[in-house]
């Protein structure tokens, strides 16, 4: 039989008996709590012109957006984003007397998503849109709404932080440089890579601005982060941005949410989209946000009315998904371990080293055996052993909450988590090679290259615009060039013997790589102390 008239397309999956009730259950819950708050709820279409989202929020990637094309030719896609269709329709269908307007959804978004990871292409959205309001009062409305909407659905861990965008545009303009240095200061921020980023800054000295980015991705937790940040910069708009979460934390730990409240500065997603306040919320279980929203005045306007809006959206999949797992008999002990996931071989004996080093009884991996997963007694440490790739992707999916994995494979693998640490072991570089006295760049034959890191290679040569043909190889890829098959290789390089005792000499080095602490984005906020003591026991080790 035909697979695609039995199967479904990647990313999307049917819900049956517990699991639909259980989405069902969340939703209404979701739904009653933003109507008690005065939100009214409105439809868009499932499918609008592709224009619609590219020209309003081009941080929405085109290649995930799913397209149609209508009758006529033009490009359609299935809704990727709800708040976009709703500042369409505030900008050109709301009159004046209707405003400000509190508007509410419960819609699906749609995604292409690639296979074999995982990320859903379909899920379920309800959010919040406070449309024509501006200022503490309206921020507050809308975190309320929030705070009121996750208590409703009977979930009892979870949190909502709160970050500003004004800080790191404020003191990246004060930095003073191009858009994309700016660009690759404002991605580190995100992944939280401290070292990278400190690398990036350090030709700008002593500069406040460079001191207080560099600590941006430190600067999470609870209030006293915003203490922190006024030691380090006195720049005016930090300095107002940090007295308006002030503020806003104060307006709501009187409603009764202080206790649920975190801070993180280092929110720097989506830049140009938020204008304000910023935040996300996680529960117990989930391995990602499962809320994100904040102030987004300029959007609108984008669609040829200026007004001012902030709102949320909320994956009710995922929480509903949280607490079904949250009844499970595990959930009780996963919420307190931390569970590390370790790249089998040289990476995980030298980690095993450092955890030794700094006390913890590793016995029974010493011992030796075909076992996967090892708790570590007396210390709520669990270690499980993985291939590199699968590292990243069971720390991305929050089943592990952190990981020792090499730079190679986190360039080559990407995804979503905190890369926390460089453990400046596994030392070693990617670089271009080919055989002695080649040239690799001459005549007018698009270059051939094998490699076992092809999105590192073709990364590498975009850098360059330059135009190569890749082919994968699974091992000892030295062979590609020997056998004619390629004009040179992008590998790993250690001593260098390999390459020579078969007649290849590096080219080009392409980058550096170590073994790095990568973190779950969640386990990092909701497991914070517990994550920060392993780190600063694996940092002791490398000391000693
Ligand atoms: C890596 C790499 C090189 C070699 C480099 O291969 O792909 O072949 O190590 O090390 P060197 O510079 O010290 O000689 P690995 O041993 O992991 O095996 P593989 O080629 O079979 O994947």
């Amino acid at each position: 039989m035909n697979r695609f008239r039995i199967s479904t397309p990647e990313g999307t999956r049917d819900l049956l008996f517990t699991s639909c009730r259980a989405l069902r259950q969340t939703e209404h819950a979701v739904r009653a709590a933003l109507e008690g708050c005065g939100y009214s709820e409105i439809i868009t279409p499932a499918v609008e012109y592709y224009d619609v989202f590219a020209q309003a929020n081009p941080e929405l990637d085109q290649q995930n957006m799913l397209k149609i094309i209508d009758r006529s030719g033009r490009i359609c896609v299935a809704r990727p984003d709800n708040t976009t269709p709703i500042a369409r329709i505030a900008a050109t269908r709301l009159d004046d007397a209707a405003l400000p307007v509190r508007l509410y959804y419960s819609q699906k978004v749609f995604r292409s998503v690639a296979g074999g990871h995982g990320h859903k292409g379909e899920f379920l959205q309800v959010g919040a849109e406070l449309i024509g309001a501006d200022g503490l009062a309206a921020d507050k409305d809308i975190l309320s709404a929030a705070f009121g909407a996750l208590t409703a659905t009977g979930a009892d861990n979870f949190r909502i932080e709160l970050g500003h965008a004004e800080i790191y545009k404020a003191l990246i303009e004060e930095l003073g440089v191009d858009d994309q240095t700016a660009e690759s200061i404002r991605r580190l921020i995100e992944n939280k890579s401290f070292a990278a980023l400190g690398d990036a800054l350090a030709s700008y000295g002593e500069r406040p601005a460079a001191k207080a980015l560099g600590a941006m991705p430190q600067l999470f937790g609870g209030m006293e982060v915003l203490d922190q940040v006024e030691a380090l910069t006195g720049n005016v708009r930090v300095i107002g941005a940090v007295a308006y979460l002030r503020r806003l934390y104060q307006a709501l730990d009187e409603a009764g949410y202080g206790d649920r409240i975190m801070i993180d500065l280092g929110l720097v997603h989506e830049m140009d989209y938020y204008t304000g306040v910023m935040f996300r919320g996680y529960i117990g279980g989930a391995g990602a946000a499962i809320l994100a929203g904040g102030r987004y005045n300029a959007l609108c306007a984008k669609f040829g009315r200026d007004l001012p809006a902030g709102g949320f959206g909320m994956d009710v999949e995922s929480v509903a998904e949280s607490l079904q797992g949250a009844q499970r008999p595990e959930a009780a002990t996963r919420s307190g371990t931390v569970r590390i996931a370790l790249t089998k071989g040289r990476l995980e004996k030298k980690t095993l080293s450092l955890l030794k080093a700094a006390g913890y009884d590793i016995a029974e991996l010493e011992a030796g055996s075909r076992k996967l997963i090892f708790a570590l007694p007396d210390t709520g440490v669990e270690i499980v052993l993985a291939k590199a790739a699968d590292v990243i992707t069971y720390v991305e999916h929050g089943v592990c909450d952190m990981g020792v994995v090499g730079k190679d494979t986190i360039m080559e693998k990407g995804g979503s988590f905190y890369e926390m640490v460089d453990l400046g072991f596994g030392k070693c570089r990617f670089a271009l090679a080919t055989k002695k006295g080649k040239d690799v760049y001459g005549g007018y034959k698009t270059p051939v290259i094998a490699t076992k890191y092809p999105a590192v290679t073709k990364a590498f040569f975009n850098k360059k615009n330059m135009d190569v043909e890749t082919i994968k190889i699974e091992g000892s890829v030295e062979l590609a060039p020997l056998l004619e098959l390629a004009d040179a290789i992008v590998d790993i390089v250690e001593t260098g013997t390999t390459l020579k005792e078969n007649g290849l000499e590096v080219i080009e080095d392409v980058a550096p790589i170590s073994a790095r602490v990568i973190v779950n984005l969640a386990s990092a906020k909701m497991k914070k102390a517990a994550i920060q003591q392993v780190i600063a026991d694996l940092e002791s080790g490398l000391e000693g």
